[in-house]
């Protein structure tokens, strides 16, 4: 290429390290050595029949042209009626947008609203994507920790009340949590609620992952009358129904922003693929007892998992309560958290990710994703295990 200079705002986009570590796994496979991933957060289940049938379907009956931008008004109400029953809430099929997936309901989210110079809360550590649309806004973000409390991570209150200033914008709500797997507790939610309302913030809430818990039902934004009308629901099909290649999300917010919302997908992507969307309304119709299932097999992992790496030397982990992430602290084995991952996966043949690469108050942890089989998980603690006492010996 010529000397073409690239803008600034683009070199302020960050990327996830998830896609570096797989390709990297990838390449050690090729050269013949067992790699056990560990790294990857989608579902290992496939998209049910169900679903694949609906979109030929929708393909055969012509769905194959463009579209509304906020998506077809049929899926856009069952959504209003789905997403509000989950969340004993009612929402109008007009506060629903349908999206390529969730990522770009996040971009948009902050596209609309954040100003250069305009302060953004987000979780540390956090889905690495964040950070990198608020900077790439000329957003500045105002970290606030994730912490180890009564056995789960939840977002620290007094921290977080002390973050927001006269500047903040918008913040950003992840629960249940990529990447410690920790849900916040209602109460904390109902005290967060309390600090944002009747403030001019923007509550981006991002529950893509509102369908896998393993306990009680995680509390949404939307259960907070007093906020609804502040806050962006994020939700979508990727993890509930395995349909990360599907591209499949959609957003709940007040009408006034789906129209910023619509304006930008016009601009980008003019519409989500029609036969797409039926296929998703489909899931939602039929695809309940799969995802049962899913999160039934998910929570057999969990427990195979926490077991495990609570064996592991040096390792100690709280217990997830939804998404399959698992968020161990290894600061006791002596080594940087980074340089571990690293040896895991060149020594030991486990692909895990540094906790710091969802953020610096994510140093010292070491993330799993248990979207592999019950025997690999096995194998994966076990390769751990000796690698630690060998080391251990080592020193
Ligand atoms: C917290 C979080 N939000 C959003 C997404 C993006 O979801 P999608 O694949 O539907 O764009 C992910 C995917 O890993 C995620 O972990």
């Amino acid at each position: 290429m010529r000397d073409v200079q690239f803008s600034e705002r683009v070199e302020f986009l960050n990327t996830e390290s998830a896609f570096a570590v797989l390709e990297k796994a990838n390449r050690l496979e090729a050269q013949g050595m067992e790699v056990i991933h560990l790294e990857i957060g989608e579902p290992d289940f496939n998209t049910t029949d169900i679903v694949k049938e609906a979109a030929i379907r929708a393909l055969n009956d012509g769905y194959t042209r463009y579209c509304s931008p906020t998506g077809l008004p049929e899926v856009r109400e069952y959504i209003a009626l789905h997403a509000g029953l989950r969340r004993g809430v009612r929402f109008s099929p007009e506060e629903v947008i349908v999206t390529p997936g969730a990522k770009p309901l996040l971009f948009f989210a902050v596209q609309a609203c954040v100003n250069p110079g305009d302060e953004v809360i987000i979780p540390d550590p956090g889905f690495p994507i964040y950070e990198s649309v608020v900077r790439y806004s000329r957003g500045v973000p105002k970290l606030v920790p994730i912490i180890e409390k009564d056995d789960n991570f939840t977002i620290d209150l007094d921290l977080l009340e002390r973050a927001i200033t006269p500047k903040t914008k918008a913040i950003i709500l992840n629960s249940p949590h990529n990447p410690t797997g920790g849900i916040i507790p209602r109460q904390d939610m109902a005290a967060i609620v309390s600090m944002l309302k009747d403030k001019n913030i923007l509550v981006i809430s991002d529950e893509i992952y509102s369908d896998i818990y393993y306990g009680e039902q995680p509390v949404s934004i939307a259960a907070f009358p007093e906020i609804r009308d502040q806050a962006v629901i994020i939700d979508g099909f990727s993890k509930s129904y395995a349909m990360t290649g599907w591209r499949l999300g959609y957003g709940i917010m007040p009408e006034r922003l789906v129209e910023k919302f619509n304006k930008l997908a016009v601009n980008i992507y003019s519409c989500t693929p029609p036969f797409v969307q039926l296929a998703g309304i489909q899931a939602l119709k039929e695809g309940q007892s799969s995802l049962e299932k899913m999160v039934g097999e998910f929570r057999e992992r969990r427990d195979i998992l926490i077991e495990g790496l609570r064996n592991v030397p040096g390792f100690s982990c709280p217990t997830p309560r939804g998404a399959f992430y698992a968020f161990a602290n290894v600061k006791a084995t002596g080594y940087d958290s980074r340089v571990l991952a690293d040896r895991l996966l060149e020594e030991a043949g486990v692909a895990v990710l540094d906790g710091a690469a969802f953020g610096e108050a994510g140093k010292g942890y070491l993330r799993f994703s248990y979207a592999n089989s019950q025997e690999n998980i096995y194998k994966a603690i076990e390769k751990m295990q000796r690698f630690l006492m060998k080391s251990r010996n080592a020193v």
